[in-house]
């Protein structure tokens, strides 16, 4: 009998000690092993059993690896600011589970609690939630929650300004003194100070100008690049998230309908129409010309329409 749990505990360690070599020889194969966040069987009901039940999210599942850029897109009320707030803990599923690194965040408080610094959430129209009497106060609200040092809270509202373009003056303001665009860089330097292996950002960019688009997204891709983060951004821009992001996640009606690369999805430009979405204006305009007979393949960027341009013109003139 013992000689029996030896020569099982003994093929357990060789097992395990081969397990580890592939990893090792293979450290690409363990992250694909390791998603960063699974979503799996996903349910949100709200005021379960009264008479405003309302379901939000059904049966939602996939997987975000780390250092992904997924857009999510989807008709107003289809369950995306829902499905952002159950990937920190902030909402309780009704039915399904989320894992962070493979564990479930609800099944320990400690687990919860960290969740929440690891997964960083910037609402809609953060600004609002700005209340102290200084900037720097503002940005070092997240870091103090996570009992770091007075030194270490320093140098991450410092870095976090920094990569919002607020600068060491502006530290010392009142947030309520800053243009809206000063006060959304504020609020996301606030989360990006926490240092979140996973950023979501719900529409970043709604309501501001252009100029101020473009900075916040240049934002949202510098902290992505100087931390290997993976990031997830609620977008009404098409146009945005198919420049940004390699893979996007469409919601309809509390469903995940589509979870692919921008060129598997808006190569059904068709069903997204159908679906109440808006599509990049340039894809309209192929999906137009395709229409009229002219051989061009699906585009949802200027340089991909510019290419498919150029060849046409180039078959034109060699014809
Ligand atoms: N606290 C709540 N109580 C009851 N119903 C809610 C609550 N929050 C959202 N809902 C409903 O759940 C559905 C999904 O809402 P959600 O805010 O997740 O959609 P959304 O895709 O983010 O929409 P939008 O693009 O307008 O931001 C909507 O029908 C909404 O009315
Ligand atoms: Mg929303």
């Amino acid at each position: 009998m013992q000689k029996n749990v030896r020569r099982h505990f003994m093929s357990y360690c060789v097992n395990k000690e081969y397990l580890c070599m592939c990893r090792r020889s293979d450290p690409q194969e363990e992250e694909k092993v390791a998603p960063i966040l699974q979503v799996q069987n996903l349910q949100h009901i709200y005021s379960a059993g009264t008479p405003f039940e309302h379901i939000a999210l059904q049966d939602v599942s996939f997987s975000v690896e780390r250092g992904e850029f997924i857009g999510v897109i989807g008709h107003t009320g289809s369950g995306k600011s829902t499905l952002m707030q159950h990937l920190n803990g902030l909402l309780k599923p009704t039915s399904g589970s989320i894992l962070l690194d493979g564990e479930d965040i609800w099944s320990d408080k400690k687990l919860t609690r960290q969740s929440r610094f690891r997964v960083g959430l910037v609402f809609q129209y953060p600004e609002y939630q700005l209340f102290e009497e200084t900037v720097y106060k503002d940005i070092a609200f997240g870091p103090k929650n996570m009992g770091l040092s007075k030194e270490e809270i320093d140098r991450r509202v410092r870095e976090a300004a920094g990569f919002v373009g607020i600068t060491d003056e502006q530290l010392e303001v009142s947030p309520f003194d800053l243009s809206g665009g000063q006060k959304r860089r504020v609020a996301i330097a606030g989360v990006i100070a926490m240092e979140p292996e996973v950023l979501i950002l719900d529409e970043p960019t709604a309501g501001l100008d252009p100029v101020g688009r473009e900075g916040i997204l240049a934002n949202i891709e510098s902290y992505r690049k100087a931390k290997n983060a993976t990031i997830m951004m609620v977008s009404h821009s098409m146009s945005d998230v198919a420049r940004l992001a390699q893979r996007l996640l469409v919601m309809s009606d509390a469903h995940l309908a589509m979870d692919g690369t921008p060129q598997e999805v808006f190569a059904r430009a068709q069903e997204l129409l159908d679906m109440g979405l808006d599509i990049p204006e340039i894809t309209r305009v192929f999906l137009k010309l395709q229409q009229l007979g002219l051989p061009v393949e699906q585009v949802y960027t200027i340089e991909q329409a510019t290419q498919q341009l150029c060849r046409l013109r180039g078959e034109v003139s060699n014809a």
